[in-house]
């Protein structure tokens, strides 16, 4: 237990951009982000409507607001991928190159919904997050937060959520910069998951867990025992 708090970077004071952000899962990653005192833009392809996201989700003492996912992509020391899987590799081809050098956070999972519940689709790449590193060539790709419920993250009654976050992804230094981002959340722990080809399944785990949401009627998350 003890490794994963220690030697970790410190990643105080980065500035958080989150693209598609003004959905449920951009705004709850803001609002938490925010609240932990990071300064979190919020992208969407309207400006006015991710200053309206902003504004809901800002915790004072943050220059938390809202722009463009173009503007916001340039922006941020950090860029996290909330948009649906329909529109993921467009919008990641339309960003190259305000998002080249950067990490770039995809918890993307790519889902079918039909009368029995969700499924996860196949994925020419392998996953949204090789997706992601096969278009961000110049980007340091890291999958991370495909487990985490919005609803929990949105809701202000919840001041703690116990949940190991996995984070996959091919450069060290990267995981764990986004390893301690995860820690910046109450109860969340960022726990390496493997590599980017590894990726599929976290992503098509979340099918199973909304199978579990709607059995127990619960937000389930997931614990990694014995690290
Ligand atoms: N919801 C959850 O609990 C949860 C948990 C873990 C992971 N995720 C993943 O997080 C992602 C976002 O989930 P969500 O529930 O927040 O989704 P969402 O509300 O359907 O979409 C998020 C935002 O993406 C933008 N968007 C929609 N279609 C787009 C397109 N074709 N191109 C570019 N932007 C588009 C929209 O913003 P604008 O219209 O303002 O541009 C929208 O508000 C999904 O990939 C999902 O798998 C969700």
């Amino acid at each position: 237990m003890g490794e994963h708090r220690i030697d970790l970077p410190d990643v105080d004071g980065l500035i958080i951009g989150i693209l598609g952000g003004t959905g449920d899962q951009g705004k709850g990653l803001a609002r938490r982000f925010s609240l932990a005192g990071h300064t979190v833009l919020i992208g969407s392809r309207n400006a006015e409507r991710a200053e309206e996201a902003a504004r809901g989700v800002a915790a004072p003492g943050t220059r938390t607001r809202g722009a463009e996912n173009a503007a916001v992509a340039a922006e941020a020391d950090i860029v996290i991928v909330a948009v649906p899987w329909d529109g993921h590799r467009a919008l990641l081809e339309s960003l190259r190159d305000e998002l080249s050098g950067k990490i770039v956070v995809d918890c993307v999972n790519p889902l079918g919904f039909d009368k029995r519940g969700a499924y996860a689709l196949p994925v020419e790449e392998g996953s949204a997050a090789q997706q992601a590193a096969a278009v961000l060539t110049g980007s340091r790709v890291v999958a991370a937060f495909h487990h985490v419920s919005a609803v929990l993250l949105l809701d202000p009654e919840v001041d703690r959520i116990d949940l190991d976050v996995l984070v996959l992804g091919d450069d060290r230094e990267a995981t764990d910069i986004v390893r301690a981002l995860a820690g910046r959340i109450p109860g969340f722990r960022g726990v390496y998951g493997g590599r980017l080809r590894n990726a599929h399944q976290v992503e098509a785990l979340t099918a199973n867990l909304i199978s579990i949401n709607r059995r127990y009627k619960a937000h389930a998350g997931i614990r990694i025992t014995d690290v």
